[in-house]
């Protein structure tokens, strides 16, 4: 594995694997869950990054079709696969970036915490992995309920004796992504140019965008900040309903995670000033877990920002997000303590 890259009789086919030898600068990135909706274009896009230099690729189904597929492309990266739980500790070995978009998906009808009973199974046990093989690892977590599965995998690292708060990151990239297009849509403005904060959680109303604070500075109406928070929040059901039980959101999503991945391997680099939002143990609120901006460096969440001044709209929704985030965190913890 990868069969392409190896004689029948196991000899090696290349005269020196200098990439795979530390030839190349970069880090170590295993994605699992890689042969899914999420995955296959994550993990292209990945296979691109200038920053990485050997990326695993793990799941229970297809994992040597997709890896012989993208092993093909002439970028930098090293590309290995990994099939089924056997082969999770040797996915994880050695690894910098774990990035998690392994569960099942909504259908049409359903909430993101209607998947908790199948996915927080899946996020044990490969946060297990985890735990067991690459313990200092970065991990983006992907997999919904995101506002259960983060305390999930944190109770999981606790139990380990691995936990460190700041390595954890629940990926909430999807909803500043669809929050910056969305603006600009209204601004009239090209999306690069807007950068709005969205705080709280991934479901719902916990998704809170604070546009008092869109920069570049401008003001909307009522309407327009009703429109605008009504779509953000609900951004994942309009893809939901419009791929009509063929999944939820998977190219944006993929750009996005990419988007978080890529700021998390330059914090790690050590680059300054890496700043993006993520739901990440926090007491910026009461409650245990919150997303916010923070500073990604060495460590992972470095740095946490509080979340600035609120107007009365956003006050408003932050009440109301606090108290859906508090029994979803609630539901993830007693998963594993029950
Ligand atoms: P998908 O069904 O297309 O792919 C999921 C993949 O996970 C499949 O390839 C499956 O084989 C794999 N898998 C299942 N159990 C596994 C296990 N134990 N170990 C490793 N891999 C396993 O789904 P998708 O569209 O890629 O979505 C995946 C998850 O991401 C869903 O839970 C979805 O709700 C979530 N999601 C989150 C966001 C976000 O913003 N955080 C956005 C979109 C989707
Ligand atoms: C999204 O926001 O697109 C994801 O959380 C998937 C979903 O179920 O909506």
């Amino acid at each position: 594995f990868p069969p392409n890259l190896q004689m029948e009789d196991g000899s090696a086919l290349r005269r020196v694997d200098c990439r795979a030898k530390g030839g190349a600068p970069g880090f170590k990135v295993a994605i699992l869950g890689a042969a899914g909706g999420i995955g296959q274009p994550l993990a292209m896009l990945m296979k691109i990054n200038p920053l990485v230099s050997v990326l695993h690729l793990y799941d229970v189904v297809n994992a040597p079709g997709v890896t012989a597929d993208i092993s093909h492309m002439d970028t930098g990266a090293v590309v290995r696969g990994f099939l089924g739980q056997p082969q999770l500790e040797s996915a994880l070995t050695g690894i910098d970036l774990v990035i998690i978009p392994a569960g099942v998906p909504r259908k049409p009808g359903m909430t993101r915490d209607d998947l908790f009973n199948i996915n927080a199974g899946i996020v044990r046990t490969l946060c297990e992995g985890i735990a067991k093989a690459c313990p200092k690892a970065i991990v983006n977590l992907i997999s919904n309920p995101v506002n259960s599965t983060v305390p999930i995998a944190a109770e999981v690292f606790k139990k380990a004796g691995t936990y460190d708060p700041k390595r954890l990151l629940g990926v909430t990239m999807l909803d500043v992504v669809r929050a910056n297009t969305f603006v600009a849509e209204v601004l009239g403005l090209d999306p690069r140019e807007v950068d709005v904060p969205v705080v709280g959680g991934h479901a719902g109303v916990t998704i809170l965008p604070l546009l008092s604070q869109v920069k570049p500075p401008c003001s909307f109406t009522k309407e327009e900040t009703e429109y605008l928070t009504n779509r953000i929040q609900n951004g994942g059901t309009e893809v939901v309903e419009a791929k009509a039980g063929a999944g939820s959101a998977t190219l944006s999503m993929a750009y996005a995670a990419v988007k978080f991945a890529d700021a998390c391997l330059r914090g790690l680099r050590g680059d300054a000033g890496v700043v993006e939002c993520a739901f990440v143990a926090s007491e910026v609120t009461e409650l245990p877990f919150f997303a916010t901006k923070v500073r990604l460096g060495r460590n992972g969440a470095d740095e946490i920002y509080q979340l600035g001044p609120l107007n009365e709209y956003e006050r408003v929704g932050l009440e109301k997000a606090k108290r859906e985030l508090a029994a979803s965190i609630q539901k993830g913890v007693s998963f594993i303590k029950k």
